[in-house]
């Protein structure tokens, strides 16, 4: 199962969250390589403008939406999800990777409720809203890829990071539910598992941990790499997989 039909693949549309900064921007870059439509969004326009651009400079052929969109809030997913539909068709969303993130360092004492949400909303509730927008156009075309970028603390716990990994261990959770949905659909859907990454998460987490560590964190470029090639390597990425990557 999980063949793409080749039909398929020639007007394809790629949701990347969080596409601003850090692993989605590179992922979304490394994406317009590859496929005919990107969708990128985030909450900070000038960041999305930016990434629109440099796709730009790289292939004039791709088509692009860039805009605003907070995950945790379903009517902006909603009219992002439609944005796609009527300028590229239903028929060819595709790819969506579930990026968008925050982490916040506090003791679970010190957690306002206010974080706890936003840590939810974003890395949890997001990724339910917009899989739940696209899932019924994958669904239809019998094809699509999900690609949820989780963490080690989707694996273990540390301290001072309750409410993210409580996101992230629901996220695997999420993951590994709907893989067993929509497996007759012949959608996949997978997860990285992420070590230290040198993005400003680390920077706002914990900027002198950043910037003694940044050179032995992976890159950005690397982590993408990655998500990208389990997306579009569909003989060796089947639906329900995940890989573990920590190490540099
Ligand atoms: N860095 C690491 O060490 C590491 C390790 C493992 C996993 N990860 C995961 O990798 C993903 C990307 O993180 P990163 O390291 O690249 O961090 P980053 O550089 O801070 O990028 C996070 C992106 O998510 C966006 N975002 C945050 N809240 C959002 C919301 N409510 N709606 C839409 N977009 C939102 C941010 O833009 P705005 O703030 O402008 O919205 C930004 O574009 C996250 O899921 C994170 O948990 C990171």
């Amino acid at each position: 199962m999980n063949t793409l039909n080749p039909k398929n693949t020639q007007n394809r549309t790629a949701l990347i969250t969080g596409s601003g900064r850090g692993i989605g921007k590179e992922t979304a870059i490394m994406l317009a390589r590859q496929v005919e439509n990107i969708v990128v969004c985030s909450r900070t326009k000038n960041e999305i403008n930016e990434v629109v651009k440099d796709i730009e400079e790289i292939n004039d052929q791709v088509n692009i939406i860039g805009t605003k969109c907070d995950v945790s809030i379903s009517s902006q997913v909603n009219s992002l999800v439609r944005s796609a539909v009527d300028r590229f068709g239903s028929e060819s969303i595709d790819i969506l990777v579930n990026n968008a993130g925050v982490a916040f360092d506090k003791k679970l004492v010190d957690t306002s409720e206010d974080k706890w949400d936003q840590t939810i909303d974003t890395n949890l509730k997001g990724a339910f809203l917009i899989t739940k927008a696209i899932l019924p156009y994958m669904i239809k075309r019998e094809s699509g890829t999900i690609l949820n970028v989780n963490s080690g603390a989707g694996k273990a716990g540390f301290s001072f990071l309750s409410s993210y990994c409580a996101s992230k261990f629901a996220l695997a959770g999420l993951a590994e539910s709907l893989a067993l949905e929509v497996d007759m659909y012949n959608i996949r859907v997978m997860t990285i598992f992420l070590g230290q990454v040198a993005t400003k998460m680390w920077q706002y987490y914990d900027y002198n941990y950043y910037e003694k560590n940044k050179n032995k964190m992976l890159s950005p470029k690397k982590a993408a790499a990655k998500i990208v090639e389990m997306i579009l390597d569909v003989k060796k990425y089947k639906n329900g997989d995940s890989v573990e990557m920590y190490n540099p």
